[in-house]
């Protein structure tokens, strides 16, 4: 069996808290012999400048280099707020992004039953509702230059950016989209505006070009991306993996997940460019922060964080079904109505990290 090289970022605040529930998980995991894992430890953020004066230090970097997968916890917290602008937690994980060449970022939206009642929607509309959105996180309009705002001889002022993309850059993110559609229900809907801009007019020929490109069996629909907005908040349920530039990326993304109403609960991935054994980079991290409020406590909801292990089985580690089987202990627990303080309700059994981390672990394990 091929050992799997796992890097562990913390960080900080609760970062660490709810990295602990991760590692019960691993432990189980290893324990069944269900993969071989080699995992080690490093730090990022406020931690790793306490430690090295920078947000994360060279060691680390290549560490995350040498990696199969990186799972990081949260950065930051008001004990940095007066740290120089480069040394910032958050410094660390744009390092990281950018020495992995993280072009990939995927949200994905997903409604647990048991919580579909705080969605923003009907329950109908949302129960079980699981998208990907996947969102081109390298290039496009917050890059491109010409970037600037000029005076005109006129008084008035004149404000320049730059939508640019070229077709190896459509081309990798399709690839991540397709690949994606194959461990899910193997449905891809790209979105664009190229009734109105070129730059969409070439996403929409490259994505039809890569699919053809040995990906037929995946189905692939094209919406132009303000109509796929309305489409999100209409009937959700009909997407599975939706692609899209930066910038529609960014807005989509974020619509998508109020729709869960658990924005505490979600997972995500960044992932990079493909290595010889045509492995890919891969960063998998909770969408929250390090939520300094409660850190300490023992009282952060460690599931976006186990959830994000689940991404990295099912994306990663070549193991799908054991995701699904991590996915479904989390939805059952939720069922039990064993809950966290920030998810907690009427009628609920209120927990704090660590016995939330166990019953989850308790309902993998015996679904093993
Ligand atoms: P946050 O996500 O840390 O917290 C927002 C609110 O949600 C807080 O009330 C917090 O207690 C709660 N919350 C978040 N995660 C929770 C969890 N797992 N369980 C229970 N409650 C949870 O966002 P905020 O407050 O804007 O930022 C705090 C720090 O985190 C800042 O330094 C910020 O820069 C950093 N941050 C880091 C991110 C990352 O590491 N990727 C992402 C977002 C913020
Ligand atoms: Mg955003």
């Amino acid at each position: 069996m091929a050992t799997h090289r796992l890097l562990l970022l913390p960080g900080d605040g609760i970062g660490p808290e709810v990295m602990e529930e991760v590692k019960r998980i691993l432990a189980i995991i290893e324990a069944r012999g269900i993969l071989s894992l080699s995992i080690d430890e490093g730090l990022v953020g406020g931690c790793a400048y306490d430690a090295h004066g920078v947000a994360i230090s060279d060691a680390d970097v290549e560490k995350a280099q040498a990696a199969d997968t990186v799972l990081l916890g949260a950065v930051g917290g008001p004990k940095w707020d007066s740290v120089a602008y480069e040394h910032r937690p958050e410094a660390g994980l744009l390092r990281l992004r950018k020495d992995l060449e993280l072009f990939a970022n995927l949200r994905p939206a997903i409604c647990y039953p048991a919580l579909a009642d705080s969605s923003a929607l009907k329950r109908e509309l949302v129960d079980g509702l699981d998208l990907m959105i996947v969102r081109e996180l390298t290039g496009g309009v917050y890059f491109g230059e010409p970037k600037e705002i000029t005076d005109l001889p006129n008084g008035q002022k004149r404000a320049v950016d730059t939508q640019v993309y070229e077709t190896y850059e459509i081309e990798r993110i399709a690839k991540v989209a397709f690949e994606l559609a194959r461990v899910r229900s193997g449905r891809v809907t790209s979105a664009d505006k190229r009734n109105v801009m070129k730059s969409g007019l070439l996403w929409n020929q490259v994505v039809t070009a890569t699919h053809k490109q040995g990906y037929e069996d995946v189905k692939l629909d094209h919406m132009l991306a303000d109509a796929l907005g309305m489409q999100l908040v209409r009937a959700p349920k009909q997407f599975d993996v939706i692609v899209t530039d930066n910038l529609f990326g960014d807005i989509l993304s974020d619509v998508a997940s109020m729709l869960t109403g658990s924005l505490g609960m979600l997972p995500s991935a960044s992932l990079g460019a493909e290595d010889e054994n045509g492995r890919r980079k891969a960063l998998y991290e909770p969408v929250h922060g390090s939520a300094p409020d409660i850190a300490g406590k023992g009282v952060a909801n460690p599931l976006a964080m186990i959830a994000s292990l689940a991404m990295a089985l099912k994306y990663s580690l070549g193991k799908p079904e054991v995701a699904d089987l991590l996915d479904r202990a989390i939805s059952q627990t939720l069922a039990d109505g064993i809950r966290t303080g920030d998810i907690h309700s009427e009628g609920t059994t209120k927990v704090g990290t660590t016995d939330m981390g166990k019953a989850v672990a308790e309902r993998f394990e015996k679904a093993l």
